[in-house]
């Protein structure tokens, strides 16, 4: 027998036990390969009531959500957003002071670049408890899936992630403090702008000749990693196109990337029930 999913009109306007509330966990799906889930967010997953998932948490992670429960995409694709941030918050309000048990799954870590912390916010001043689960970040997922260290004693002792997204949609950096060639920096959403990211980083003093990586899909089994140069990363993102979801890696780390090696094979091909035994034995 089939379980039957339940009504989202149904779970708001239920509550088994009046006047409790719920809770919401805010759980990191990782960079998309399913067996980099942490045992936490697995566990929290196949109990779930109710998952309210983003576009980034790939398909095999959402066949680990069991039947019976309700899933909520409330995805967002860039250029077009299918429910405003506000609404989702509200709707993780309404569902935890209805007395439901939340699993809110986003990719990567949800404290990194993914609104976790308006959620909490929102969550707490409604009176919510919140758990974080962390995720693996698409910075590390990704350096480590195409064998590029985001820091190295000889290269490189720090790394940065940033975003050009601030709330207005717009970036807004201290370049100056973006120039350090013993740096790494990571940015997240940065296809879109590469042109402006790339000139205003060379302007701010680095060298035009920094590698930068452009990871598309890391970790997943269609991962594709191109190596261009500052000054040329706009021209090879015209010429190869890479698709969101990508993450740009600069810095003269980005030369220990060996195409000829076989990292990408270390992110296993497991289907979600291999990779549950895997996890068990
Ligand atoms: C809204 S941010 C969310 C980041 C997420 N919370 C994390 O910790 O990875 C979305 C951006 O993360 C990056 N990203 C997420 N998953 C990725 C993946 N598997 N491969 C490459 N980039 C990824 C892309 O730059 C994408 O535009």
């Amino acid at each position: 027998m089939t379980a039957k999913m339940p009504s989202l009109d149904k779970l708001l306007a239920g509550n088994s036990a009046p006047g409790q509330r719920g809770t919401v966990w805010l759980v990191g799906a990782g960079p998309g390969a399913v067996d980099l889930l942490t045992l936490r967010a697995l566990r929290l997953i196949e109990q779930a009531e109710i998952v309210v998932y983003d576009r980034l948490v790939g398909p095999d992670i959402l066949a680990l959500i069991p039947a019976g429960a309700l899933s909520i995409d409330v995805g967002k694709t860039p250029g077009f957003h299918g429910m405003k941030q506000s609404q989702i918050s509200q709707l993780l309000v309404d569902l935890a002071l209805a007395g439901r048990q939340v699993v809110r799954l986003k990719g990567g870590d949800p404290f990194i670049f993914g609104r976790g912390g308006e959620e909490m916010v929102c969550l707490q001043q409604a009176g919510v408890t919140c758990h974080i689960v962390p995720g693996i970040t698409a910075a590390t997922g990704c350096a480590a899936a195409s064998g590029i260290p985001l820091t190295h004693r000889d290269l490189a002792q720090s790394v940065r992630f940033v975003t050009g997204h601030g709330r207005d949609g717009k970036p807004q950096l201290d370049w100056e403090s973006l120039r350090d060639a013993r740096q790494t920096l990571v940015f997240y959403m940065g296809l879109t702008w590469c042109d402006a990211l790339s000139e205003q980083l060379i302007s701010f003093g680095r060298d035009a000749q920094t590698p930068v990586a452009i990871v598309e899909r890391g970790t997943r089994d269609d991962q594709r990693t191109l190596i261009a140069r500052l000054d040329q990363l706009a021209e090879t993102v015209r010429t190869y196109q890479p698709q969101s979801p990508s993450l740009l890696i600069v810095g003269d780390v980005v030369r220990l990337y060996r195409p000829d090696l076989p990292q990408a094979a270390a992110t296993s091909t497991l289907t979600p029930r291999a990779s549950k035994a895997a996890i068990a034995s």
